[in-house]
């Protein structure tokens, strides 16, 4: 394999001494980029995209080649899963996914199969092989799933949903049909991790989009053991380096010190939750993603710059922080404002690495 020339993301996760702090953006391949959409409108639709290694690896440089970004991240979906295991996964225009055979009962639970990553998911693999090769070693490339209950909203309801009904109705009213399932993902996750990072990924991320809808009781039982399980069966090794794992859970701010003590190496933060309050909660025990308010790239350069200073300030002097948005970032953000942001992350952070 190339040798890395660019480790800085890679060592903020583990907590070593780097002279900046690192970017990338989640979602950072994307419709607001006018390249992203030019691929999508010759490829067709969005899966089209992820299914095929080619196309699948140019969206993924398309943003590196326009940013100093410090990572690349694997363009897939965390709905590969499900559709793997049988669900029939398609994205209507404006609407969001949606599965054509979404969980009834138990039974459809029981009768689920696990995928083997290299057979029924091979094109995220070959994805992955494809992007490592064409990164020559410029950036590592991050692999990420979803987070097992994340997964079971979607598969339970049928789609994204607001109140969460049928998979609450589910985890209340019908407790073990829901573990059985959480169970089976956290196998299908494990495994698919470990083939990602088998096929190149270089650190890994846990994304629990949906985690902060729970009670704290419930998160723990429904979300957190199985990203826990995940964690315990995780590669943590490849190519003579330590594969870092993130865990994300959106809305989490108020169980950080629970998600350290999974052993992960990093957490992500909203920015619901202050990154000041975050590393007070989490101590040495992980490095913290986080955290710029997506929203925040619709406003001037000027108060972007600002914002970054500010969270730079919030986190801290010392290592350690990856910075990041909150979450994902919006379709309708002007490319420009991203490089502001960008910009001023490499401008302002070498002062809290001295
Ligand atoms: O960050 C990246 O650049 C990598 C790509 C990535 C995508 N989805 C591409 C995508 C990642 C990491 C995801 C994860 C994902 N997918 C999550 C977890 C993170 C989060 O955003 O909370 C979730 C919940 C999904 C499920 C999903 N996929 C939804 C709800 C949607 C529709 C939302 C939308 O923006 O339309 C998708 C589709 C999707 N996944 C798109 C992209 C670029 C948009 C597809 C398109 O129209 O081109």
């Amino acid at each position: 394999m190339t040798e890395l020339k660019n480790d800085v993301y890679l060592r903020a996760l583990l907590r070593q001494p780097t002279t900046r702090t690192p970017i990338w953006m989640m979602r950072q391949a994307g419709r607001y980029l006018p390249e992203y959409r030019a691929v999508r409108a010759e490829a067709g639709d969005f899966m089209s995209v992820c299914q095929n290694p080619e196309l699948a690896c140019e969206v993924t440089l398309q943003p590196l080649r326009r940013f100093a970004l410090d990572a690349a991240i694997l363009f897939s979906d965390i709905l590969t899963i499900p559709d793997a295991m049988g669900l029939g996964l398609y994205f209507e225009t404006g609407e969001g996914p949606r599965f054509q055979r979404p969980l009834q009962d138990h039974a459809s639970i029981a009768a689920l199969p696990i995928p083997d990553p290299e057979q029924e998911l091979r094109y995220v693999m070959d994805a992955v092989r494809t992007i490592r090769r064409e990164l020559k070693g410029e950036v590592p490339l991050i692999g990420f799933s979803g987070s097992p209950w994340t997964l079971a909203t979607y598969m339970v309801e049928g789609g994204s949903t607001k109140n969460f009904a049928k998979v609450k109705q589910m985890a209340f009213a019908e407790p073990q049909s829901l573990h059985l399932l959480l169970s089976k993902l956290a196998d299908a996750v494990t495994l698919y991790l470990n083939a990602q990072i088998a096929a190149g990924a270089q650190a890994v991320m846990i994304f629990d989009t949906w985690g902060g809808v729970l009670s704290p009781r419930d998160y723990r039982e429904f979300s957190l053991a199985y990203m826990q399980r995940i964690v315990d069966g995780l590669t943590r090794e490849a190519e003579g380096r330590r594969v870092p794992v993130t865990l994300f859970t959106k809305n989490g701010g108020q169980w950080l010190a629970d998600m350290a003590a999974t052993g992960a190496d990093a957490l992500g933060v909203d920015w619901t939750t202050d990154l000041a309050s975050a590393r007070a909660a989490v101590g040495e025990r992980v490095a913290l993603q986080g955290n710029m308010d997506p929203s925040m790239l619709y406003a001037s350069p000027q108060r972007i710059r600002d914002e970054v200073k500010t969270i730079l300030a919030s986190y801290g002097e010392g290592h350690g922080h990856v910075f990041n948005l909150g979450h994902g970032i919006h379709p309708t953000v002007d490319p420009e404002h991203a490089a502001a942001f960008i910009d001023a992350v490499h401008e302002f952070s070498p002062a809290y690495h001295r």
